[in-house]
């Protein structure tokens, strides 16, 4: 056995997401239901044997040429923090198998950074706890923290607060991206400007409690909403707006018994109780938009396999 580890990077979707008033710090508060999915990326992490340094090396059906330089890569981040943490220049090559749509809404970032934490705590001989890394992992984005426990978790703070919640998750979710980047701090900075134009206040969080309790109800039931989506709907550009709509729509009228979109875009996903529904819908959608997957919530994040 080498020293070789492969570790699976699995992407989120945000069922619930409110959104609050902006800090002192720039950050805004969040009340959110997260969910781990089973598709995602998948990084192999191999030590540079007696080097220092660090290899990132990206391949996958993601466009290289959307990529920024090695270093500012959450991937490159993630690696040197854990150098840093440890005090161990020790070398890492990294190969990102990237499948998680980029300015997605789908945490593939984050995922990838929370994967080399995990993998690199494993290697190591787990000098961290989890806790430890939750904690650390907030370094290099608000998202990261959730995606080393995974599964479904109440969030707030600025996204790094996780609570896991334990719910049976029987439906299938149809994720849809019509191949639009959509940046996080300018969606951020819309809905600051949509909120002060309007004067319009950010609604009451809801509690775990009660998000909870919508969980477990029927998806049809469901009240979840993501103040994005209003803000992009009311307004965003004319593509996004047209864009988003026409997404929802056609996932509604094939069958999908909730629909939202998943953090700040532009990925759209249905939530679908009758999987034959979900596979036909998926069929359709694949002709129309051109990113397209059906998976399945996972209960708690897979494990880290030593090769
Ligand atoms: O934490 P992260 O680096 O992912 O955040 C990127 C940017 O998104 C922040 O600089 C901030 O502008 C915005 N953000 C925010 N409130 C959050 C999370 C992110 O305003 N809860």
């Amino acid at each position: 056995m080498g020293d070789g580890i492969r570790v699976a990077a699995p992407c989120k979707i945000n069922l619930h997401l409110g959104v609050f008033d902006r800090r002192s710090d720039g950050y805004h508060p969040i009340e959110s239901i997260f969910q781990m999915l089973d598709f995602g990326d998948v990084l192999w992490i191999d030590s540079l044997k007696k080097r220092s340094g660090i290899e990132v090396h990206v391949e996958g059906p993601v466009p290289m040429g959307s990529f920024v330089p090695p270093e500012q890569n959450i991937v490159y981040k993630a690696v040197r923090l854990f150098q840093m943490e440890r005090g161990d220049e020790r070398g890492w090559h990294v190969r990102l198998e990237k499948a998680i749509p980029l300015g997605a809404g789908l945490g593939g970032g984050s995922a990838d950074a929370a994967a080399v934490l995990l993998a690199l705590n494993q290697v190591a001989g787990k000098p961290f706890s989890d806790a430890d890394l939750e904690h650390l992992s907030a370094r290099l984005g608000s998202d990261v923290p959730f995606f080393i426990k995974g599964g479904t978790a109440y969030v707030t703070g600025r996204g790094e607060q996780i609570s896991t919640v334990s719910a049976e998750t029987p439906w299938a979710v149809l994720l849809v991206n019509p191949g639009l980047h959509s940046s996080t701090p300018e969606a951020f900075a819309l809905l600051d400007t949509v909120r002060s134009d309007t004067q319009n206040s950010a609604k009451p969080p809801l509690g775990k409690e009660r998000l909870v309790q919508i969980l477990q109800s029927h998806p049809k039931n469901w009240t979840f909403y993501n103040d994005f989506l209003e803000v992009f709907l009311q307004r965003g550009s004319p593509e996004v707006q047209r864009t988003y709509q026409a997404i929802l729509s056609e996932l509604k009228d094939l069958g999908a018994e909730f629909v939202n979109l998943s953090g700040s875009g532009s990925t759209c996903f249905g939530v679908f109780s009758d999987l034959a529904r979900a596979k036909k819908a998926l069929e359709v959608l694949k002709t129309h938009w051109s990113f397209v997957e059906l998976c399945f919530p996972l209960a708690r994040r897979p494990n880290t396999v030593v090769e």
